[in-house]
């Protein structure tokens, strides 16, 4: 027998303009009574929770509000998350906002009745497998589009033991039901549709080129990218555009779909940028992307050419760099870790920590610590 290749997919998903207003029924679905929604306080402030809360209102189902997610959730995020369901009697988890909530939302969900440190259960370790299917049920609805927690089957947490930015991973971690209302992301501002866009792109174009034989996730991807490459400009210049909003939900979507086959080095260059200094994940990826595609053209070359095409640029590797740089451009984007306010000084403890994180290990070339840390260099 050759390689093989192991392949599924997810998630009962829920889409449309107003898709919200059936989180009440979606609940009654899973036979709750009563729900803890995770959520940030920019979310709240947004005023995203009025439709849920008529919905549920309707559907005779109480809730809880913990609003404590940080972006970039810290772990300590996690454990208020759990005590909060636990005081609360909650039999159900309602996630709303974007990556930062509906991760910690996962992890509430496993902290039920997972006891072990939540280091124990990282995925680079294969953490994965102390996790069972005994966790409370969870609604996803995603307020922005990038991430695509909303049916991926990770949480991603910066640990305290190593503070670094950690991916918790199992099936048993997908939600139940997604929602997804592009009215939720309207009140996005341009800056976080233009950072979360490019976290969406940099999931279809990494999957797209990772290691292994997938052509699901293949398709997934490229379709994402078309998206990205229709509706991403749209969606930050004219943010009431539902089309565009939509279409975005769709690509961030079909990213994480798409990444079950696998990430790349511009995630793992990605994460140390967001733990150590700060730094939005959709905005690190983008200004790491044209490096990594660089990079990678020896290797990925004629995949590259193919999503270069779908972004407008021309059918070759220096193409998709040079594509992925102007879309940058035409959205807002900053161009170098330094425009950022990323200093110079940190590369080698960055080039370390991306070398320890686990996305790299499926990039299409392989990667040196060195390599890494070039790579740094080369976005500044
Ligand atoms: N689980 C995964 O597979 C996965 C994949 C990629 C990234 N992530 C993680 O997701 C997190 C990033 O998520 P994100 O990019 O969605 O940002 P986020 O969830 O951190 O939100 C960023 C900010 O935007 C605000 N916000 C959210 N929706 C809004 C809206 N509609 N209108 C106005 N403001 C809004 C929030 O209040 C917050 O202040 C990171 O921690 C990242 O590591 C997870
Ligand atoms: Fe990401």
């Amino acid at each position: 027998m050759g390689h093989l290749s192991i392949w599924s997919f997810p998630t009962r998903i829920v889409f449309g303009a107003g898709a919200a207003k059936q989180t009440g029924a979606e609940a009654a679905r899973l036979g709750s009574k009563h729900a803890l929604v995770v959520t940030d306080k920019g979310v709240m402030g947004a005023g995203l929770f009025a439709p849920i809360e008529a919905s549920l209102r309707e559907a005779g189902i109480t809730w809880t509000i913990f609003d404590g997610v940080l972006g970039n959730p810290i772990e300590a995020n996690v454990h208020d998350g759990v005590r909060a369901f636990q005081e609360s009697g909650a039999d159900l988890v309602i996630a709303i906002g974007g990556g930062s909530p509906l991760d910690v939302g996962k992890l509430v969900r496993l902290g039920i009745h997972h006891h072990r440190p939540l280091a124990e259960y990282d995925d680079a370790i294969g953490g994965d497998r102390y996790i069972t299917a005994n966790v409370p049920p969870m609604l996803a609805l995603p307020t922005t589009a990038g991430t695509g927690s909303e049916v991926g089957r990770s949480g991603v947490v910066t640990l305290d033991v190593n503070h670094r930015k950690t991916v918790i991973f199992s099936p048993h971690l997908l939600a139940n039901a997604a929602i997804l209302d592009p009215e939720l992301t309207r009140s996005m501002p341009a800056f976080l549709t233009a950072a979360t866009g490019m976290d969406a792109l940099t999931h279809c174009l990494e999957a797209y080129v990772a290691k292994g034989d997938h052509p699901m996730a293949d398709g997934i991807a490229l379709e994402g990218i078309r998206h990205v490459g229709r509706y991403l400009e749209r969606a930050v210049k004219h943010g009431v555009d539902l089309e565009a909003r939509g279409g975005m939900m769709k690509a961030a979507m079909m990213g994480a779909v798409a990444f079950q086959k696998g990430l790349g080095a511009c995630h793992s260059l990605a994460h140390p940028l967001s733990s150590e200094h700060g730094t939005h994940h959709g905005l690190a990826n983008a200004l790491c992307l044209p490096a990594v595609c660089a990079f990678n053209a020896e290797v990925a070359g004629a995949r590259l050419a193919e999503v270069s095409v779908l972004l407008g640029g021309e059918a070759s590797p220096a193409g998709c760099v040079e594509a992925v740089r102007r879309l940058r451009e035409r959205i807002g984007l900053p161009g170098t870790l330094t425009q950022a306010g990323v200093p110079r000084g940190n590369l080698d403890r960055l080039a370390d920590l991306a070398f320890q994180d686990a996305c790299h290990q499926s990039n299409p070339r392989p990667c040196t610590r060195d390599d890494l840390r070039a790579l740094y260099e080369a976005c500044f």
